[in-house]
């Protein structure tokens, strides 16, 4: 008899219904297996046919032939295994009462008819909700995480006797959904705070103004001046995240399958700071069964390279492309995927190979060649996509014992989520949220200049010799700092401030 059970194949976000078809006939045993890569079908068979058989089914001698399809559809991993096994307990009318048009199963099976948890089962329920899927049946683990999606049953089972019994109506399982608003509330704080950083107004200015427009930035200053510290409180305050970044967010961390199993949905923005001897591969994606990089686990959020001359130069090069464009395209032999990847980036540098160049408090002992081939580790296109540049200076040491009443961090969150949401409003209709990612067009449309700022940002351009690149970035920031100042026109002191955080190419890249 042939059955057919639904279920999903994940190609990078995008999912595509599959059916496992079954047919079980008498005959010669033997157990055919269509539409899946031959490396991954020895291993569905014995974990299917054993937790069959652990489960307390009989398949005597059958001639069974599985065919997942289409074939033209890349299916990798062990999602398939549930399906596999309900089509041929239904084939063996094993499993008889519900109809299993609508419903979708995904999970791993263990040798002893358990379900072990899947990756991928946000995005799989995204993308079955929009198919018009009723119900999905998965791994309980799993059920958490897509908890969140509402208009579609989620059935979160133990075990594949437990699916057998709901289909044949002999028990229910209950159906359960959380709100973005419960969510919110069972959120983890940040245990780090900018109110325990002295002094370093300018820097915390400037980091305050990255954070609201989701600006890229690097910190230059000699060691110890407290550039890792200062990076390491950013996520303290970005801005609260919308319902629909938490889901991109999510769906991609559910990919990776580094969601934790209390956590449905990621609720802060992720801050992602991988050592500088991290591979290409790691930080932008890929792999035999291409996971997301850490810039696409970054995705709405922070991708922190401390040290940035430390990292490979050519692991940097690759970063340009994904910097420019959000979105990251992975290559494979037959077939590409695109992962998107809109972070914000902060790197961190000391100024000179022994650190104290331009240092108040201790001489440099690098010869001119050596500044520059130091600071030439950073190639001019990367320096071109950070849009501010912060020299940090070392607090003096009264000010490290006297500083009491330091702004805290949820007080500058406060200004940093008003000026996000003015940014929202602003691009409700431009799929776009904030004002780091402008396009060309859209700077022109929403960064328009009066006569006085055009002259002033004309006198810096020459006086800085600044790149057709870095014209965007400043409009870009000064955007930024009037949103903060909750003006919408762009003013004159809005485009000074944003020259300012420009200023460094000329001292140390000499362009
Ligand atoms: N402004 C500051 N306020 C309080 N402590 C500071 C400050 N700057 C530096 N420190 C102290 O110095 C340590 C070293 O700073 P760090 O961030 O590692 O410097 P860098 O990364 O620039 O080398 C910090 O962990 C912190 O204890
Ligand atoms: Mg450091
Ligand atoms: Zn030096």
């Amino acid at each position: 008899m042939l059955s057919i059970v639904k279920t999903m194949a994940l190609h990078g976000l995008n999912g595509f219904l599959v059916d496992v078809e079954v047919d079980v006939s008498a005959g010669m045993p033997s157990w055919d297996i269509v539409g899946l890569p031959d490396t991954s079908i020895k291993e569905a068979k014995e974990r299917v046919r054993t937790a069959i058989r652990n489960s307390g089914y009989e398949l005597f001698s059958r001639k069974i032939v599985i065919n997942l399809a289409p074939a033209d559809i890349k299916k990798e991993g062990s999602i398939f295994d549930l399906p596999m096994a309900i089509g041929i307990l239904k084939s063996l009318e094993v499993v008889h009462e519900k109809s299993l048009e609508n419903i979708l199963m995904i999970g791993e099976l263990s040798l002893d008819g358990k379900l072990n948890p899947i990756n991928g089962a946000l995005p799989i329920c995204i993308e079955a909700k929009k198919m018009g899927i009723k119900t999905i049946i998965m791994p309980k683990p799993n059920a958490k995480e897509a908890s969140i999606i509402s208009e579609i049953e989620i059935l979160g089972v133990n075990s594949l006797n437990e699916v057998v019994q709901y289909l044949n109506n002999n028990i229910k399982i209950s159906n359960n959904h959380i709100t973005w608003e419960e969510c919110l509330k069972n959120g983890v704080k940040y245990n780090l705070d900018f109110s325990d950083v002295k002094g370093q107004e300018n820097v915390k200015r400037a980091i305050e103004v990255a954070a609201a427009g989701g600006h890229n930035c690097l910190l230059i200053g000699s060691p110890g001046s407290g550039k890792t510290m200062i990076a390491k409180r950013i996520p303290s305050i970005l801005p609260d995240l919308s319902f629909e970044e938490a889901l991109e967010i999510t769906k991609i961390h559910s990919i990776a399958g580094t969601l934790k199993e209390n956590i449905p949905i990621i609720i802060n923005r992720p801050f992602r700071s991988p050592h500088h001897t991290i591979s290409g591969t790691s930080l932008v994606g890929g792999g035999r069964i291409p996971r997301p990089g850490e810039i696409s686990l970054a995705h709405y959020g922070v991708l922190f390279l401390d040290e940035l001359p430390e990292f490979n130069q050519h692991t940097l090069e690759v970063l340009r492309g994904p910097l420019e464009d959000g979105n990251i395209t992975i290559s494979r032999v037959n077939s590409s995927l695109t992962y998107p990847c809109n972070f914000m980036f902060v790197a961190s540098m000391n100024p000179c190979p022994c650190g104290y160049y331009g240092s108040p408090e201790k001489e440099c002992t690098c010869t001119p060649q050596a500044i520059s081939k130091y600071m030439g580790k950073i190639s001019g296109p990367l320096l071109d996509r950070i849009d501010i540049q912060i020299e940090v200076s070392p607090v003096k040491y009264e000010k490290l014992g006297n500083e009491t009443n330091i702004e805290t961090s949820a007080k500058i969150k406060e200004r940093v989520n008003r000026a996000r949401n003015i940014q929202r409003q602003r691009y409700s209709t431009e799929k776009i949220y904030s004002n780091s990612t402008l396009t060309p067009k859209l700077i022109e449309k929403y960064c328009q200049l009066d006569t006085e700022s055009k002259k002033l940002l004309e006198v810096a351009f020459n006086k800085l010799g600044l790149s057709a690149r870095a014209y965007g970035r400043i409009l870009k920031v000064a955007r930024t700092i009037a949103d903060l100042d909750a003006s919408e026109q762009i003013k004159k002191t809005h485009i000074a401030e944003a020259v300012q955080y420009r200023s460094l190419d000329k001292k140390y890249w000499k362009n």
